[in-house]
C-alpha cells in the first residue's frame, strides 16, 4: 500500500525509515547493555517511530509517554511548550532515553529534558527520528538522530499537519496548494 497523497511528496520512504530503525536499535542496545533503562516516547508526533524503535532494541527496559504540545494549527513552534501528560512513575536513578519524533526549534526537548533532571534520572539521552538543525533556537542536541534534514515542513510516520497524514508509512513534504 503506497497511501499517494497529492500535496505530500515522499522524502523517506518506508523501507529506508525501516532499515535506519533496526541500526539505531542496534546501536542503543549495545549502549544500554550494562544499564537499566526507561524509554519515555513523546505523544503524539512519536508514536509510530515509537513502537518501530522500541521493538528494535533487543534489551528489557520500561517504557513510559509524555504529552507534549507547542504547536497551535500554525506550521511554527510557539515556543510555548506545555506538558498535558506527565510520566506516570518516578525516573530518579534510572538512564532515561527520550524518543522524539523531530527537532527543530528544540524548544520542547529543552522544556522536556530540564523538566526530567528535576526528578534526578542517573542519564538522559535523546533519540529522535528527524533534526532539522537550521531552525534551532536552543542550545539541544540528540544523541541518536535517524536523518538529517532541511528546512522542510514534513509529515507522515506520525508527524501531523493540522491533525491529519500521521498514519502515512512515510515521511513526506508537505506542499499546500
Ligand atoms: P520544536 O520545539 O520547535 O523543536 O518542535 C518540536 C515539535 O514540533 C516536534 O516534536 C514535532 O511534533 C513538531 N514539528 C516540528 N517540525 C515539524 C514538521 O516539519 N512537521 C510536523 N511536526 C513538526
Ligand atoms: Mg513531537
Amino acid at each position: 500500500m503506497t497511501m499517494i497523497r497529492q500535496n505530500v511528496q515522499v522524502l523517506i520512504s518506508a523501507e529506508e525509515i525501516s532499515q535506519r530503525v533496526q541500526e539505531l536499535g542496534r546501536q542503543i542496545r549495545d549502549d544500554y547493555l550494562e544499564r537499566e533503562m526507561v524509554a519515555i516516547g513523546l505523544l503524539r508526533g512519536a508514536y509510530a517511530f515509537f513502537a518501530d524503535l522500541t521493538r528494535a532494541i533487543d534489551l528489557d527496559f520500561q517504557i513510559r509517554f509524555m504529552g507534549v504540545t507547542s504547536y497551535g494549527s500554525e506550521q511554527v513552534s510557539s515556543g510555548n511548550v506545555k506538558i498535558v501528560q506527565n510520566i506516570d512513575a518516578p525516573i530518579f536513578g534510572k538512564n532515561v532515553l527520550i524518543i522524539e519524533d523531530i527537532v527543530d526549534t528544540g524548544q520542547t526537548l529543552a522544556r522536556v529534558i530540564t523538566h526530567m533532571r528535576y526528578q534526578s534520572p542517573a542519564s538522559v539521552r535523546v533519540c529522535t527520528l528527524l533534526d532539522k538543525p537550521s531552525r534551532r533556537l536552543v542550545d539541544v542536541h540528540a544523541d541518536y538522530v535517524g536523518f538529517t534534514i532541511s528546512d522542510q515542513f514534513v509529515v507522515g510516520y506520525g508527524m501531523d499537519m493540522n491533525g491529519l497524514y500521521r498514519n502515512l508509512p512515510y515521511v513526506g513534504v508537505y506542499n499546500s496548494v
